[in-house]
């Protein structure tokens, strides 16, 4: 299985940090925040790994992670994104990289608790379609919300207002080959992007749609400036460092 790591996009919502600087470079505790979902993936048994970026900052990446020889990788592959047209958009740049393989999905502003290693294991053995993880939260609004009757997801609505559960789609997803000719099949979106709750409504019509509940938090860095301090406030308490702060 491959890995595809998502870092486009504008990061408009943590302007002015991301003026100057792809919003995957900022800092989260003690590294940049696209060290975390690239661990995430290594610690999961990846091996072969894309990151996608694109915008004014994309040979920074480059110069941060080189051949990926601080993850213990033999080497990196990376994609440009031409404009801002989506997630499913960025994805579309890995076909030719995934040479109908499954892949493994994550944004570069995802930061899980955890690790990911049963999730994958378990879509190894799925036959086919794909696999998300659900996390419960107290307000699902700004992400995609899975409509579950039974044990099967039946819909994810992106960013509803009234939400259908509790159930957040976390950023990471696993795929089999189908993915790209889906992508294929997409209409931009109200917003003017191709949406993976589109790609991700194919595969539950299709009745090929798994899912796992994640273990242990997990954080949008990239969501909003105080998701960002959140996130640090939990990474750096992850890694034992205290934090005498007045704020509850
Ligand atoms: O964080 C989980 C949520 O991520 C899901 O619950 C939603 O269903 C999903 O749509 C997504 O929502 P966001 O509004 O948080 O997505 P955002 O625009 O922040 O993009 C997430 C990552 O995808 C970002 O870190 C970079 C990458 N991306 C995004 C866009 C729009 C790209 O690589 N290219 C793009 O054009």
């Amino acid at each position: 299985m491959k890995g595809v790591i998502l870092a486009g996009g504008l990061g408009t919502r943590l302007a002015p940090l991301t003026k100057i600087t792809n919003k995957h470079l900022l800092p989260v505790y003690d590294r940049p925040m696209i060290y975390y979902p690239i661990q995430t993936l290594v610690e999961a048994g990846i091996r072969d790994l894309m990151i996608v970026t694109g915008g004014n900052n994309a040979g920074d990446f480059l110069r941060l992670l080189g051949n990926g020889k601080q993850f213990g990788l033999p080497r990196l592959h990376y994609a440009y994104q031409e404009g801002e047209g989506g997630i499913a958009d960025a994805l579309r740049l890995a076909e030719p990289f995934a040479e109908g393989d499954r892949i493994v999905v994550m944004l570069g502003d995802n930061i899980v608790e955890k690790s990911i290693r049963k999730g994958v294991a378990a879509f190894r053995k799925q036959k086919r379609g794909a696999r998300i993880f659900l996390k419960e939260v107290p307000d699902p609004r700004d992400y995609g919300v899975a409509e579950i009757r039974g044990n099967r997801i039946v819909g994810i609505e992106e960013k509803p207002r009234k939400p259908k559960s509790n159930y957040a789609v976390i950023g990471i997803y696993l795929y089999d080959h189908t993915v790209f000719d889906i992508i294929r099949t997409l209409k931009p979106s109200a917003r003017g992007e191709l949406e993976i709750t589109d790609v991700n409504n194919v595969y539950i019509r299709r009745g090929q749609m798994q899912y796992e509940i994640l273990d242990g938090w997990w954080a949008d860095a990239g969501a909003s400036p105080q998701k960002l301090l959140e996130t640090n406030l939990l990474v750096a308490r992850q890694k034992g460092v205290h934090i005498p702060c007045a704020c509850s």
